[in-house]
């Protein structure tokens, strides 16, 4: 079952967030979301050692940081989940200006994006950096969603397989095989343009992600898709094999609009 997730980026501030989960928890009632988040994986996974068994039916927001409080007491009693955008490899120490993955954790959240293009880009994070946060996070018992992603030129010059390929390893080296973990796969090209990947694009790419996550002895990982995801293509794109959802930037910041997205699944 698929994994709605909304990335808000630099935007909304607490009392925006406050009043946004007001009005999407109220709202929310329709979309069967699983109640425990990644509890439920612990279990299966000490049941099954090895075996990652995927979140189901999972809604998820990455609000900016002066967002975390607001967003963890506005969903204290709802199925609704929450992460951090950006964390560091330490928990405590003298690193002006970074978020700590044990203070998330302890606030409650159960996730945090790594490497969002926007972070590659415009932040110079590196994939040994990045292996780092993944494991930091996996440590603490949260989940990573690490996003993956080729530019347009990388895509016109035919790298498309061998930047997933390399950003897929590199930011593995540290991981957990038996500790959840998400993939994001988010065409640079396609975020905030509006240029949605074809079917076929993400077909090619999430086929592609699947079998080599497989050869590097990652099970059953799920892989959302990212990049100009609307309520208008959210229906397609969800049917299209090894899609398990979706990272949603600017359509997450509405409710109306992220909602539509949550309910693809719902209304064949
Ligand atoms: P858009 O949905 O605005 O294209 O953003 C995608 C994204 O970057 C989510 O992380």
């Amino acid at each position: 079952m698929p994994i709605f997730a909304g990335n808000w980026k630099l935007q909304k501030n607490p009392a925006q967030t406050r009043a946004f989960f007001k009005e999407f928890v109220a709202r929310s009632g329709d979309l069967k979301l699983k109640s425990e988040g990644n509890a439920s994986l612990s279990a299966a996974q000490a049941a099954k050692p090895g075996m990652v068994k995927p979140p189901e039916n999972v809604v998820v927001f990455f609000p900016p940081a002066p967002c975390w409080e607001a967003s963890a007491e506005s969903l204290k009693d709802s199925p609704i989940q929450w992460g951090g955008q950006n964390i560091y490899i330490q928990n405590s120490g003298a690193f002006t200006g970074e978020n700590s993955p044990q203070t998330l954790a302890e606030m409650g959240a159960k996730f945090a994006l790594v490497g969002h293009s926007e972070r590659r880009q415009l932040f110079h994070e590196g994939d040994d950096f990045l292996s780092m946060k993944v494991n930091a996070l996996q440590s603490l018992g949260l989940t990573p969603v690490l996003c993956i992603g080729e530019s347009l030129s990388q895509r016109e010059n035919k790298e498309t397989e061998t930047v997933l390929l390399h950003q897929l390893t590199k930011g593995l080296e540290k991981a957990s095989k038996e500790k959840p973990i998400i993939i994001a796969y988010e065409p640079v090209w396609a975020i905030g343009t509006g240029k949605v990947a074809t079917e076929d694009q993400v077909r090619d790419a999430h086929l592609f992600i699947e079998g080599k996550l497989r050869h590097l002895g990652f099970q059953k990982i799920p892989i959302l898709y990212g990049g100009s995801v609307k309520a208008e293509n959210s229906k397609g794109l969800l049917k299209i094999p090894h899609v398990d959802g979706f990272l949603v930037g600017g359509a997450s910041l509405d409710v109306d609009s992220f909602l539509a997205i949550c309910r693809s699944n719902l209304h064949a």
